[in-house]
């Protein structure tokens, strides 16, 4: 049994399938066509929805989320507010009203998407420093995004009157007193022993955290899942702690909570995490489900080896550290054995002499897979000299690498413009990309080359003004 709010209605459902997606129950079983179906994927915004929950200090929290690749049964003891709820008594809500007055619709067919970004958007007690990016997830063929952006920009700086809001009160006890939730084939473990149970129950079940990636294998492949482990509730992989060295991330935490803290304490690692999907996708991803399908064009693989992090592996009983590099062997393939699941990512803190960067490359900006990504950290000496290099890229092999021949043209010698030359010259030695879709083969070396020479001018730059300040 599964129960969930839908709008204000509390609703309880028998059974559903592991594998039924939210946006199939809201249009043909509750009769909510408001909310529509552009790609099944993730990728168009069309299926947008608000999920309402509370965070650690129990306050309220609204995240817009993508309903074609969302499980049903993820949303258990959840809210989920559909566009059909914004207007009451006939009278639009104001985020629809600022959607008009801009003329920011056309055909109509992305609006309900685009009006449950913004609606997310005016529930955030801080106003975001882009209220753009709300819309990230949500294409529009016909309109162009002017007039949407400054509907978010006004949305963001009003203070609006939410019609469709229920008492706080009243939702937040719901939201608290909500039931285990006892669906076969589709466990939610609380607890790291909890967990280690699940996999004995359902030793053949498929982990899950936010679905993003492994929904498409229903919504695209017509793969069927019939047993789920959900570990986006257990609360060792929730919890993010500072350590003496660094910081452990659980690996079911929410990538835009991961993004925050990330931009506080590895600023370089910004805009790979702002460009990671969508904020839709961010609300639902989770760094073991990046690390867990690893992909050879995700970022966090990359990510993670450039900053001399690990990946933590547990079977319930013992903790494993891996390097990421040795963790992931293949294509899609990595060291996880059947009665274990990634619990955390350990990542060190940066010192001061260490130069960082990670760059992304792909056709849009926002809400697109990666043609090439290239990370560097490299380690200075009093005399300029590279003393430590780590260099790491995806998109370039069938798993995402660290380029130790690169590497090691780097240590021991001074950091210039001719060393960078050399290496680049070699890398059309070291790499052999595919070509496909997203670029050439050659394309991506020409990046690769491309990246590391941007990389050096950004540190000259850096020094050189740092020179001039002092
Ligand atoms: C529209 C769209 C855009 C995207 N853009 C990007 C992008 O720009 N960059 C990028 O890197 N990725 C991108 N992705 C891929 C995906 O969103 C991310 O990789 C995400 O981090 C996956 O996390 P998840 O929790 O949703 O994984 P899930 O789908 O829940 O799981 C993915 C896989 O990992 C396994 N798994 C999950 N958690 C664990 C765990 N703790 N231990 C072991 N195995 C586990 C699952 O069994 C499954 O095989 C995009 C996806 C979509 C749909
Ligand atoms: S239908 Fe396109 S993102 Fe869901
Ligand atoms: S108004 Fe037609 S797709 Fe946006």
């Amino acid at each position: 049994m599964l129960e969930l709010m839908l709008n204000d209605q509390i609703v309880q459902i028998d059974y559903a399938k592991p594998d039924s997606m939210l946006l199939e129950y809201l249009r043909e079983q509750q009769g909510l066509t408001g909310t529509k179906e552009g790609c099944a994927s993730g990728d168009c915004g069309a299926c947008t929805v608000v999920m309402v929950d509370t965070d650690a200090d129990n306050e309220l929290r609204y995240r817009q989320i993508n309903a074609c690749i969302t499980p049903l049964n993820a949303l258990h003891g959840k809210q989920i507010i559909t566009v059909e709820h914004l207007s009451q008594h006939g009278v639009m809500h104001p985020v629809q009203q600022a959607v008009v007055e801009r003329h920011g619709t056309q055909c109509g067919f992305c609006t309900p998407g685009i009006v449950m970004s913004l609606y997310a958007l005016c529930k955030q007690k801080q106003a975001p420093d882009n209220p753009a990016d709300y819309l990230a997830g949500n294409l529009c063929r016909c309109t162009g995004y002017g007039p949407l952006i400054e509907a978010a920009q006004h949305i963001a700086q009003v203070e609006i009157f939410d019609p469709a809001q229920q008492s706080e009160q009243a939702l937040k006890a719901w939201l608290n007193q909500c039931d285990e939730q006892q669906t076969v084939n589709y466990l939610k473990p609380k607890t790291r022993q909890q967990l280690a149970v699940a996999k004995q129950q359902l030793p053949e079940a498929k982990l899950l955290c936010g679905a993003t990636d492994l929904a498409l294998d229903v919504t695209q492949q017509l793969n069927t899942i019939p047993q789920i482990i959900d570990l986006s509730e257990v609360d060792d992989l929730l919890t993010i702690s500072e350590t003496k060295s660094g910081w452990r991330i659980g690996a079911a935490v929410p990538l835009t909570q991961v993004h925050t803290l990330m931009k506080t304490h590895f600023p370089s690692t910004n805009e790979v995490l702002e460009r990671l999907g969508s904020l839709t996708i961010r609300n639902r991803a989770s760094l073991g489900g990046s690390l867990g399908h690893a992909s050879p064009i995700g970022d966090i693989a990359p990510l993670l080896i450039s900053l001399n992090g690990k990946i933590e592996v547990d079977d319930g009983t013992d903790k494993i550290l891996y390097a990421p590099e040795d963790y992931i062997t293949g294509y899609r393939e990595t060291q996880l054995k059947p009665n274990q699941w990634i619990s955390a990512v350990h990542i060190p803190r940066l010192a001061p002499n260490q130069k960082h960067a990670i760059y992304k490359v792909s056709k849009r900006y926002e809400d697109d897979i990666s043609t090439v990504v290239l990370a560097l950290n490299l380690t200075l000496d009093s005399e300029q000299r590279v003393k430590h290099c780590i260099l790491s890229a995806g998109g370039i092999a069938a798993k995402s690498v660290r380029l130790t021949e690169l590497e090691n043209l780097f240590i021991g010698r001074p950091f210039t413009q001719l060393l960078v030359q050399k290496v680049k010259a070699v890398v059309p030695e070291v790499i052999h990309p595919l070509s496909d879709v997203r670029g050439s083969a050659e394309y991506r070396v020409q990046l690769v080359q491309n990246l590391l020479q941007r990389f050096y001018l950004e540190c000259h730059q850096i020094s050189t003004r740092l020179a001039e300040h002092a």
